[in-house]
């Protein structure tokens, strides 16, 4: 029978219990075990109590719940060698030789690496004694399929991630409430979202709430200039009547010398202009709450794509992460996938930004 585990990685997302729960059970149908790792990383360096088979029942009503129920963690012991054999041992130990990770692109390159070392931990678990030649046998390769749980909506290569339209749909529920009182006061705010390096959840958020303006990294306004820009765009606005001003700050929003713009240099701006301004930073609330209809379809169907991937994969096959195009289930080499994401980020650190776009796939930014 073959096992396999699933575990949770990095920042939670909305939708993470619903790509478990659709591991479990597709994994069970499939006629095979299934283990939940638990705390992430952690839980795998730890071993024992922390891999737990799962029951069809055990993930029953996980699609309405938020975070993620098998817990995670940002975990820095599996950055180290020692920590990446200790978890390998834990695995064998359960007679698992596959693992679907869900989180964003360090959990995954994290796995990747870790799959590409496989043989050699082996190796060396044996020739440390913890385990025979015998018993090493079965387990000369480790199977590894990414599921990509971020609220960022920042890989490369898949359209969303699991989480991104649930944080989205938080952001616009609560600038919807900030719009209401600063208009009763005629007020400006400045909302700082999430979204670490991309610009995705601030860019859309602006979209759908008709902010006055928004600051992203990857169209990274110009030094000293964004500010007279900023004061005659929200003035026109309220030239033409608008009672209130909305600016949205990506928590990585940059000017084109990479200096950071925070939510507070925006405030100052507005307030310059004479405007009664306020700052909200909205924080965690986007990363909470139970996941929309899109993340949970999105994390069942990638979900029940992880199981397969897994069963169809030889040892040659590149790891894969599953994605969405253009509203297809799609399957892509993880590394590529990470190597295009990386390139964003040096794009902007290049201050191409151009290019920092046509790599976020994401036109409309123009
Ligand atoms: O990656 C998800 C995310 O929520 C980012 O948007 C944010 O920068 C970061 O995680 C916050 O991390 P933590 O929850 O560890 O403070």
């Amino acid at each position: 029978r073959k096992k396999i585990a699933v575990m949770t990685s990095g920042g939670d997302s909305p939708g993470m219990n619903a790509a478990v729960r659709a591991v479990v059970r597709t994994g069970i149908h499939y006629g095979c075990d299934v283990f939940a790792v638990y705390e992430g990383y952690e839980g795998l360096l730890k071993g024992g109590e922390y891999l737990r088979q799962m029951k069809w029942e055990d993930v029953r009503g996980w699609l309405s719940e938020g975070g993620t129920l098998i817990g995670t963690a940002r975990c820095m012991e599996f950055r180290e060698r020692w920590g990446r054999k200790q978890a390998a041992g834990n695995l064998i130990s359960q007679g698992i030789d596959a693992l679907i990770v869900c989180g964003g692109d360090g959990s995954l390159t994290g796995a990747d690496l870790f799959r590409s070392e496989w043989p050699s931990l082996v190796e060396e678990l044996v020739k440390d004694g913890k385990f025979t030649q015998e018993q090493v046998e079965p387990y000369q390769n480790l199977t590894i399929v990414g599921l990509v749980g971020s609220i960022d909506n920042d890989m490369a290569g898949t359209d969303s991630t699991i989480g991104a339209y649930s944080a989205l749909e938080r952001i616009i529920e609560m600038v919807d409430y900030i719009d209401e009182t600063a208009k009763s006061h005629s007020r400006a705010f400045v909302v700082e979202v999430m979204g670490r390096h991309c610009g995705w959840l601030a860019l859309m958020a602006g979209i759908a709430t008709g902010a006055d303006y928004i600051f992203i990294p990857e169209r990274a306004v110009p030094h000293g200039k964004w500010q007279e820009e900023l004061k005659e765009v929200c003035q026109r606005h309220r030239n033409k009547g608008r009672r209130n001003n909305t600016v949205i700050v990506a928590e990585g929003a940059l000017d084109d010398q990479l200096n950071p713009v925070t939510a507070d240099d925006v405030k100052n701006v507005l307030l310059d202009l004479g405007l009664d301004t306020k700052v909200t930073i909205l924080g965690h609330v986007q990363r909470g709450g139970t996941a929309v209809a899109h993340d949970r379809w999105l994390a069942t169907l990638q979900g029940v794509d992880s199981v397969k991937a897994v069963l169809e994969m030889t040892p040659q096959t590149p790891s894969p992460l599953i994605g969405i195009l253009e509203n297809k289930i799609i399957r892509m080499p993880l590394v590529e996938s990470v190597k295009m994401t990386k390139s964003v980020a040096t794009a902007i650190e290049n201050k191409d930004f151009d290019k920092a776009i046509s790599l976020r796939d994401t036109e409309f930014i123009e």
